[in-house]
C-alpha cells in the first residue's frame, strides 16, 4: 500500500514532560501519542463520572489546600495489614489498607482515620477480589472461555455486592494482561491471548465491579492490571524481562487497558515487569504519556506489592529515594507496602528530584477515588449486614457460569453426554474429591469463603444419578510418583459402566509466581488415564487446571475431553450438569493449546513469516519434530449437537477509512437433535500492510443458543477502528487496501469474503 490515512483523532495534550522511554522510538512521545483513536463517546465514564463532576473536585481542591505535606505524602500510602496501618494512622497519615478482611476489623481502622486525624480523611479499604469475594466463581481463563462477556458481569456483580458488605471498597481486578505463555502462572487470572477477548470481558468485569455509580453499597473500585504487558514474561517465568516493540505494545498489551479506562475504571496497577528496559513502576512512557496523556485516565495508579522498591533490584534505582523519584514523576501515585513515598518524598522535594504539583497530583487523583466511592458521606459499613458466607442465589449463579464456561475439547462415539440412567460410574483420578483446588488461584479471601468448600466432582455425579452406584478411586497423586493405586482405579474402571477420570492441577499449580517449565499432567497422572485406557472399558476425562496443557496423549487415547478449568465453588455440580448433558457444553478457548512445550509461543493471531509452514518444504517455519500449530485452535470447543455456519454476506464492498462502516452476517443452524450454544466468531486480515498484520485478528463473536433445526442470523458491524493497528510510532492507521473476513467456530473458519478500506 503506497498510501496511508492516518486517524487523527483526538490530540490529547498531555505529553509535557521527557518521556522515560524517549529513546525507545525515537520521538514517540511527540508523534505518536498525538494520533489516538478518539475514547468512546457514551462510556460509563462519560455517565457516571459526569454526574456531580465539579462539584467534587471543587471538594478536592478544597480540601488540599487545607493539608500539610505530611497528609499528603500519608494519603500516598497504602499498607497491608493491621499494625502497619496503626502504625501510620498515628504517625505520618495513611491512604488505605488492603488484605484486612471483615467488617469490624475495617470499621475500627476507619474510626481511627475519621475521628482521630486532623482532617478526617477516610481510608480505602482494597482486597484482591478476582472471581468471588465469599462465593468463588470460575477463575477469569475460564469465565473468558465462555465467551460470554455476561458471565464475568454475574461474578463481578456478586462479589462487588458481598465485598462491599464487608466494608472492602476497592478490588484489584480485572486483570486483564494478554499473553501468548502457557507456562506462566498468571494466565489462570486474565482471559487468555487475544486483546479484543480480553478487553471485552476487561469492560464487563469494571461494569460489574463499578455499575454507573461505585459509591453505591453494592459496588466496588476496580482496578486494571497489570500495566503494562506483563504478560510477554520471557520463558513465562514470573516477574520477568518484557522487550516489546511498540507496535505490539499498543496492538496486543494496551488494548483492554484502553477499553477500561473508556469504560471508567477507577484505578490502574503498575506491573513488575519491565517494558523495554524500563520497569513499569518507573515508567513514564507508559504510565504517563499513554495512561494519563493519551488515553486521559483520572483515577490513581497504585503500585503493585513492593513494585517502587523493587526498582533498585531492577538496577533502576540506586536507593530507596531514587526509587521513589523515578516512580512518582512516572506516575505511580499510591505506593503498595514499601514506603519509600512516607521516607523520602519531603526530602526529594526540598532536593527538587519532585515536584510539588506531582505530589498534588497523586493526592488530588486518590482523593477523587475516595469521594467517587462516598467514603466522605458514609466511611462505616454496617456490621450487621455483611455476607460471610454465599447466598442459594449466589450459588445457583456460580453453577450456571461454571456450566457456561467449560470446553468440549473432543468426544468420540461419542461418549457423552452420560444418561443420568446409568448403572454405576467410577470416579477415579487425584482431582476427583478435590474441594479447594476446584477454586483455584486468588480463591477463598472473603469473608468466610474458606469456610464453603466447593462440590466435589463425585458429590456432583452422585446428585445427578441418583439411581446410579458411584464409587471413587484417586489411583494417584497430583504431582506424587506412586503408582500403587493404579491396580484399585482399574478394578473400580472394570467395574462400573462408565468411569470419569479427573486429573490435571492444585490451585497452587497456577496464579502467582507458579510458573512451570513443562505444562503436561503432572506426576503420574498421564500414566493413571493409560491404565484407565488398558481396561478397554469407557471413560471420559475432567480437566481441573488453570492453563493450557500438553495433552497430545489425552486427545489420541481418550474417548472424551472435558476441560472444566478451576470451576469454583459449585465446580462437582457444574461438572455433573455438563456430563450428564443438563447443560449442552459451549464453551470455546481463549488460548491455543500447544502440542509440546517447546514450541511456545503458539497463538493464533500470529505474523506470517515470509516462509510459512509448509510440510513439503523443509526451508519453511516449523520444527522437525512437530506437526504445525496448536494441538486445539483458539476459538475451539464441541457441542453436544452440531451447527453449521454459511450465508456470509457483507453490507458492502468498501469501507471508507473515515467513518464507514459494513455489516457482516452469517446464518448459524444447529443441524443436531439436541438445544445448544454455538460462538459465531469473526476474525480479519489485512494482507497488506505497512506494519505486517496478524494471519488473522478477532474483531467480534456472538454466542447463542438455537433449539433443534433452529436457525438464526448473526450480524456484527466493522468501522475502521476495526481495520486499524498501531504502528512502530504508537500511531493509529488505517490503510486502503484489501480485508479479509473469516467467520465460523473457531479461529480456523473458513467460510470467506472480503472487502476494501477506501
Ligand atoms: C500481585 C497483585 C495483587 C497484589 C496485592 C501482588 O503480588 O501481583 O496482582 O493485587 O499482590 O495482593
Amino acid at each position: 500500500m503506497s498510501q496511508q490515512v492516518n486517524q487523527e483523532t483526538s490530540a490529547a495534550g498531555g505529553v509535557n514532560r521527557r518521556s522515560v522511554l524517549a529513546g525507545l522510538a525515537g520521538g514517540v512521545a511527540a508523534a505518536g501519542l498525538l494520533a489516538q483513536p478518539a475514547a468512546a463517546a457514551g462510556t460509563a465514564a462519560g455517565t457516571a463520572e459526569t454526574a456531580g463532576a465539579p462539584e467534587r473536585d471543587r471538594r478536592v481542591e478544597a480540601l488540599l489546600k487545607q493539608m500539610t505535606l505530611a497528609e499528603k505524602i500519608g494519603q500516598l500510602q497504602l499498607v497491608g495489614d493491621e499494625t502497619a496501618a496503626r502504625a501510620a494512622l498515628s504517625g505520618g497519615g495513611l491512604g488505605g489498607v488492603f488484605s484486612v478482611v471483615g467488617a469490624a476489623k475495617l470499621n475500627a481502622l476507619q474510626h481511627i482515620a475519621v475521628e482521630r486525624t486532623r482532617l478526617k480523611i477516610p481510608l480505602i479499604f482494597g482486597l484482591d477480589v478476582i472471581h468471588g469475594y465469599t462465593t468463588n466463581f470460575p477463575i477469569p481463563l475460564a469465565q473468558g472461555a465462555s465467551f460470554d462477556p455476561a458471565v464475568a458481569g454475574t461474578d463481578a456483580t456478586i462479589s462487588a455486592k458481598e465485598a462491599r458488605s464487608s466494608g472492602i471498597h476497592w478490588t484489584y481486578a480485572p486483570m486483564m494482561d494478554v499473553t501468548h505463555e502457557p507456562r506462566w502462572g498468571r494466565i489462570a487470572e486474565g482471559y487468555g491471548e487475544d486483546p479484543h477477548l480480553a478487553a471485552r470481558f476487561a469492560v464487563a468485569k469494571v461494569r460489574g465491579y463499578q455499575g454507573d455509580d461505585y459509591s453505591a453499597p453494592d459496588r466496588v473500585a476496580a482496578c486494571a492490571k497489570h500495566f503494562v504487558a506483563y504478560g510477554g514474561a520471557e520463558g513465562g517465568r514470573d516477574y520477568n524481562t518484557v522487550d516489546v516493540s511498540l507496535q505490539r505494545l499498543h496492538n496486543l498489551y494496551l488494548p483492554p487497558f484502553k477499553a477500561s479506562v473508556e469504560a471508567g475504571v477507577a484505578t490502574v496497577m503498575a506491573s513488575f515487569n519491565t517494558i523495554s528496559g524500563v520497569p513499569a513502576h518507573g515508567n513514564g512512557y507508559v504510565l504517563h504519556d499513554v495512561l494519563k496523556g493519551a488515553y486521559g485516565f483520572r483515577g490513581f495508579v497504585v503500585s503493585d506489592y513492593t513494585g517502587i522498591e523493587e526498582l533498585i533490584l531492577h538496577g533502576l534505582a540506586g536507593d530507596g529515594a531514587d526509587a521513589a523519584a523515578a516512580a512518582l514523576p512516572a506516575g505511580v501515585d499510591m505506593e503498595m507496602v514499601s514506603t519509600n513515598y512516607a521516607r523520602f518524598a519531603e526530602r526529594l522535594l526540598a532536593e527538587r528530584r519532585i515536584t510539588g504539583e506531582q505530589i498534588d497530583d497523586a493526592v488530588r487523583r486518590i482523593l477523587l477515588v475516595k469521594f467517587r466511592l462516598g467514603l466522605f458521606e458514609r466511611p462505616y459499613v454496617d456490621e450487621a449486614a455483611e455476607v460471610k458466607a454465599p447466598s442459594p442465589a449466589a450459588l445457583a449463579a456460580s453453577r450456571q457460569v461454571a456450566a457456561r464456561c467449560m470446553v468440549l475439547l473432543k468426544n468420540d462415539g461419542p461418549v457423552l453426554p452420560l444418561a443420568k440412567t446409568v448403572g454405576s460410574v467410577a470416579v477415579v483420578g487425584p482431582l476427583g474429591a478435590a474441594t479447594y483446588d476446584l477454586n483455584g488461584t486468588w480463591a477463598g479471601l472473603g469473608t468466610g469463603a474458606g469456610t464453603t468448600p466447593p462440590v466435589t466432582v463425585v458429590d456432583g455425579i452422585k446428585a445427578a444419578a441418583p439411581g446410579a452406584t458411584v464409587s471413587y478411586t484417586p489411583g494417584c497423586t497430583v504431582d506424587g510418583t506412586d503408582t500403587s493405586g493404579f491396580a484399585a482405579a482399574q478394578q473400580a474402571a472394570r467395574a462400573a459402566d462408565v468411569t470419569v477420570v479427573v486429573v490435571g492441577e492444585t490451585a497452587a499449580m497456577s496464579g502467582e509466581a507458579a510458573a512451570r517449565s513443562t505444562i503436561d499432567l503432572p506426576g503420574v497422572q498421564q500414566q493413571l488415564v493409560a491404565a484407565i485406557a488398558g481396561t478397554g472399558k469407557p471413560f471420559v476425562v475432567v480437566l481441573v487446571n488453570g492453563r493450557p496443557l500438553t495433552i497430545p496423549y489425552l486427545h489420541d487415547n481418550a474417548p472424551a475431553i472435558l476441560e472444566a478449568w478451576a470451576p469454583g465453588v459449585q465446580g462437582g455440580h457444574a461438572i455433573a450438569d455438563v456430563l450428564f448433558g443438563v447443560v449442552n457444553p459451549g464453551g470455546k478457548l481463549p488460548v491455543s493449546f500447544p502440542r509440546a512445550v517447546g514450541q511456545i509461543p503458539v497463538y493464533y493471531n500470529h505474523e506470517n513469516t515470509g516462509r510459512p509452514a509448509d510440510p513439503a518444504n523443509k526451508y519453511t517455519s516449523k520444527y522437525l519434530d512437530l506437526a504445525t500449530g496448536p494441538l486445539y485452535e483458539f476459538g475451539h470447543g464441541l457441542s453436544y449437537t452440531t451447527f453449521r455456519v454459511d450465508g456470509l454476506r457483507l453490507s458492502g464492498t468498501r469501507l471508507p477509512a473515515r467513518g464507514g462502516r459494513i455489516d457482516v452476517t452469517a446464518t448459524v443452524t444447529n443441524t443436531g437433535a439436541r438445544a445448544g450454544d454455538e460462538v459465531v466468531q469473526l476474525y480479519l486480515r489485512d494482507p497488506v500492510a505497512s506494519i505486517v498484520q496478524p494471519v488473522r485478528r478477532l474483531r467480534g463473536f456472538r454466542r447463542v443458543t438455537l433449539a433443534p433445526g433452529a436457525s438464526t442470523p448473526v450480524s456484527f458491524t466493522l468501522t475502521p477502528d476495526d481495520v486499524g493497528f498501531y504502528d512502530n510510532a504508537a500511531r493509529f492507521r488505517v490503510e486502503p487496501g484489501k480485508i479479509e473476513v473469516y467467520v465460523g467456530t473457531s479461529s480456523a473458519a473458513t467460510l470467506t469474503a472480503s472487502f476494501t478500506v477506501v
